[in-house]
């Protein structure tokens, strides 16, 4: 090592994906919700923020929020010629820390609509991957192919030394009644996966990603989604409590 150059940090973090093929779930705003939430319950924390979305919408908004402590990592580096994730890239990021001041490490992930899994082998490197999907038909079919499509690739890789992939969690968005929220468990009710609690629908989360002064748009949005954020913080802290592979559906 350089004399009077900070060790880089290779402890493992806890990692989360936010993924899904089909656009405008809300894989960014989740991403945005968590990475801030967990910045400000876990003080003792360095949270980064991946952002493989090339429109950036997560990172481009987080971005004023960096410091030693938060940072963020976008760019055309992530993917490689043909737009699938640069895996190797990918990996280092998740990996590496420029300090290593801190006595734990978050990694969120904000994945890009259209994302395939079996071309993401990054995948088995995540300790938990949450799926936004709202109750309309599109989103469902997009959402039972994607878990199909992760299935497939972690059964390939997975054996007896190594565990099968992140635990799968579906995350309703969108939602505007309990009755919608039954009809989603309904549809997908087959799927091996969680299933998360519903994130209602509220206007306040169309501004989530602007620059208000002093942040009153995220302020907004923390007070109205305190327990679900609390909640949402927890799964990535507790994720070693969810076993890989649950038979079906299975509600939190
Ligand atoms: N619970 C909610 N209530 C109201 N609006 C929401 C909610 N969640 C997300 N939105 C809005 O839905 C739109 C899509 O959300 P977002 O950009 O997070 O989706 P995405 O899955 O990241 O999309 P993409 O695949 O294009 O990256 C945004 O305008 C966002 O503000
Ligand atoms: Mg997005």
């Amino acid at each position: 090592m350089i004399p009077g150059q900070a060790p880089k940090s290779t402890a493992r973090p806890r990692t989360v994906i936010f993924g899904n093929s089909k656009g405008g779930v809300g894989k960014s705003t989740l991403a945005l919700l968590m990475a801030l939430g967990l910045a400000t319950r876990h003080r003792d924390a360095s949270v980064k923020l991946i952002d493989l979305d090339p429109q950036a919408t997560s990172s481009n908004s987080l971005q004023r929020f960096c410091d030693q402590r938060f940072s963020v990592v976008q760019g055309s580096s992530l993917r490689c010629d043909d737009g699938s994730p640069n895996n190797e890239k990918i990996l280092k990021h998740i990996n590496t820390e420029r300090l290593n001041n801190f006595k734990r490490r978050f990694v969120v992930l904000d994945g890009a609509a259209g994302h395939q899994p079996d071309n993401s082998a990054f995948l088995h490197h995540c300790d938990i991957m949450l799926i936004p999907t709202s109750v309309s038909d599109a989103d469902i079919y997009a959402t039972r192919s994607y878990i199909s499509g992760l299935h497939a690739l972690f059964s390939i890789r997975g054996n007896r030394q190594r565990a099968a992939g992140p635990a799968l969690v579906i995350l309703p968005n969108l939602v505007d009644s309990r009755d919608e929220f039954n009809e989603l468990r309904h549809a997908l009710s087959k799927e091996r996966a969680y299933l998360g609690k519903p994130l209602y629908y509220s206007p306040a989360f169309r501004r989530a990603f602007r620059e208000q002064r002093n942040d009153e748009n995220i302020r907004i949005i923390f007070n109205q989604t305190q327990p679900y954020t609390l909640w949402l913080t927890s799964l990535v802290t507790q994720s070693h409590r969810l076993d890989k592979k649950p038979e079906k559906l299975f509600q939190l």
